[in-house]
C-alpha cells in the first residue's frame, strides 16, 4: 500500500511522519511512556489537578499558586453560557448525539465572541479559559434539556471537576468520585498529534477563531475508532453480557477480522499507561461504591485479547477502563466521548497556541490516481 513519490514515501494514514514539531507532550509506545511537558502521567495523576495539568500545558510552566487560583477563578466566573445560546440548544433534536450538540455549540461561541486577535496573549487566555468553562456547561445543558429538564446552573462551592458532576445529576457529588472523575479528565487532556488534534492544527494553521479550532477536533474526535472507542467498549460489553460469553465473543471477532473496541493504539505496542492509571482508579471506585460485574467482564476480556492478539500489540488503550469508570459515575454512555472533549480542549488549544507561534498553512500533497484529458459526455448521451 506504499508509492514512492518525489523524495519521499506515501504512508496511509501518515503513520509515522512527522507532521510538526512539538514539545507539548511525548509518547515512548514501546516502554508505555506518557509525558506532558517532560513530567511523567503517573505522577500528574497523582498529584495534579486538571485545571493545573491544562496551564501546564498551555503556557508550559506548572503555575504558581497565586497564578493558579487566578486560573481557577476565571474559568469559575465563565462558566456559565448565555440565554442565546442556551436557547439555540433547546432546538436541538434531543435524540441528537451530544458530540453533535458540543459540534454545533462550540462553533457558536464564535458567532458570540467574534472578536479575533490571534497576536494578544489576553485574547489567546480569554479564548482558553471560555472553552474551558463553558463547554462542561453546555454540555450538561443538553443533557439536561434532552431529558425534559432546565439546564442546572453551575454551582460557584464547586470545583470544576465537581460541578460538572453537579450540573448532570443535581447532587454534589461523592468527593472520591470527583477526584477520580478530575483524574480521569488529566489523563485524557493531550497524546500528541492524534487525529483530533492534527484537525485542531490544521484548522488553526488558516489562523481562524479558536472556537472553530475546537469545533473541528470535537467532530474528529466523534468518530469510533477515535474518542468514540469508549461509548463503544460499553456497548460491546452490554452484548457479551456475561463472563462465559466473552472467549467466542473474541474468537469470533478475530477470526471475522473484526476490531475489538478499546484496544489497540496506533502508537502504543504495549498496555497504555492510562489504561492501567485507570484501572486502578475503577478498583478505588469499586471498593467504595460496591462492586461491578462489567468489571470482571473487562478483566476476563483483556486476558482473552491478550492471548489472541499480544503478539501483534493489541493491548487495551485509555478508552478500555474509562467507560467502566463512568458508568459507576451514573454517567450516561453517549456523554463518555463528549467527557473525552472536556479534557482534550486543554491539549487542542495547546498545540493552536503552539501552532499560532510558527505557523505555516498545513497544505500537503497527494498522488493523483485519476485520469487526464477525459472527455465530457452530454447528458442524454450517459
Ligand atoms: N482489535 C482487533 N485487531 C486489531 C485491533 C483491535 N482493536 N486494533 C488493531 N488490530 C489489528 C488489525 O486488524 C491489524 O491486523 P493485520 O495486520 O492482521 O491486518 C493490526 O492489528 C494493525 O492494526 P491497524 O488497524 O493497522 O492499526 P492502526 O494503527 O491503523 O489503528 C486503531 C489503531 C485505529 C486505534 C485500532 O487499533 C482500532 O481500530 N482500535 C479499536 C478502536 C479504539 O479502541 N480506538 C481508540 C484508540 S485510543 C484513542 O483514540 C483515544
Amino acid at each position: 500500500m506504499t508509492a514512492t513519490y518525489l523524495y519521499c514515501e506515501y504512508k496511509p494514514g501518515l503513520e509515522g511522519i512527522p507532521a510538526a514539531k512539538s514539545g507539548i507532550s511525548y509518547v515512548d509506545g514501546k516502554q508505555g511512556i506518557l509525558e506532558y511537558r517532560g513530567i511523567r502521567i503517573e505522577e500528574l495523576a497523582a498529584k495534579s489537578s486538571f485545571l493545573e495539568t491544562a496551564y501546564l500545558l498551555i503556557w508550559d510552566k506548572l503555575p504558581t499558586k497565586e497564578e493558579l487560583t487566578e486560573f481557577e477563578t476565571d474559568i469559575l466566573y465563565h462558566r456559565r453560557i448565555k440565554y442565546r445560546i442556551r436557547d439555540m440548544m433547546k432546538c436541538f433534536p434531543e435524540t441528537g448525539h451530544p458530540m453533535d450538540a458540543l459540534q454545533t455549540s462550540a462553533a457558536a461561541l464564535g458567532l458570540f465572541y467574534s472578536r479575533r486577535a490571534l497576536d494578544n496573549p489576553d485574547y489567546i487566555r480569554q479564548a482558553v479559559v471560555r472553552l474551558l468553562a463553558k463547554i462542561p456547561t453546555m454540555i450538561a445543558a443538553f443533557h439536561q434539556m434532552r431529558e425534559g429538564n432546565d439546564p442546572i446552573q453551575p454551582n460557584d462551592e464547586l470545583d470544576y471537576a465537581s460541578n460538572f458532576l453537579y450540573m448532570l445529576t443535581e447532587r454534589k457529588p461523592h468527593p472520591l468520585a470527583a477526584k477520580i472523575f478530575d483524574v480521569c479528565l488529566t489523563l485524557h487532556a493531550e497524546h500528541t498529534i492524534n487525529a483530533s488534534t492534527f484537525s485542531a492544527m490544521v484548522t488553526a494553521s488558516t489562523l481562524t477563531d479558536p472556537y472553530a479550532v475546537v469545533a473541528s477536533a470535537v467532530g474528529t474526535l466523534a468518530g469510533p475508532l477515535h474518542g468514540g472507542a469508549n461509548e463503544e467498549v460499553l456497548l460491546m460489553l452490554e452484548e457479551i453480557g456475561s463472563v462465559e460469553n466473552v472467549r467466542p465473543f473474541i474468537e469470533k471477532c478475530v477470526a471475522n477480522k473484526q476490531k475489538i473496541m478499546g484496544f489497540g493504539h496506533r502508537v502504543y505496542k504495549v498496555k497504555d499507561p492510562r489504561a492501567t492509571i485507570l484501572q486502578n482508579l475503577a478498583e478505588q471506585l469499586f471498593e467504595e461504591m460496591g462492586h461491578d460485574d462489567y468489571y470482571d467482564l473487562a478483566l476476563e476480556l483483556e486476558k482473552v485479547v491478550e492471548e489472541q492478539l499480544g503478539s501483534k500489540g493489541i493491548y487495551p488503550n485509555v478508552d478500555f477502563y474509562s467507560g467502566l469508570v463512568y458508568r459507576k459515575l451514573g454517567i450516561p454512555t453517549d456523554l463518555f466521548t463528549p467527557i473525552f472533549a472536556i479534557a482534550r480542549v486543554a491539549g487542542w488549544l495547546a498545540h493552536w497556541k503552539e501552532q499560532l507561534g510558527v505557523n505555516r498553512i498545513f497544505r500537503p500533497t497527494q498522488i493523483y490516481t485519476g485520469v487526464h484529458n477525459a472527455p465530457y459526455i452530454p447528458i442524454a448521451e450517459r
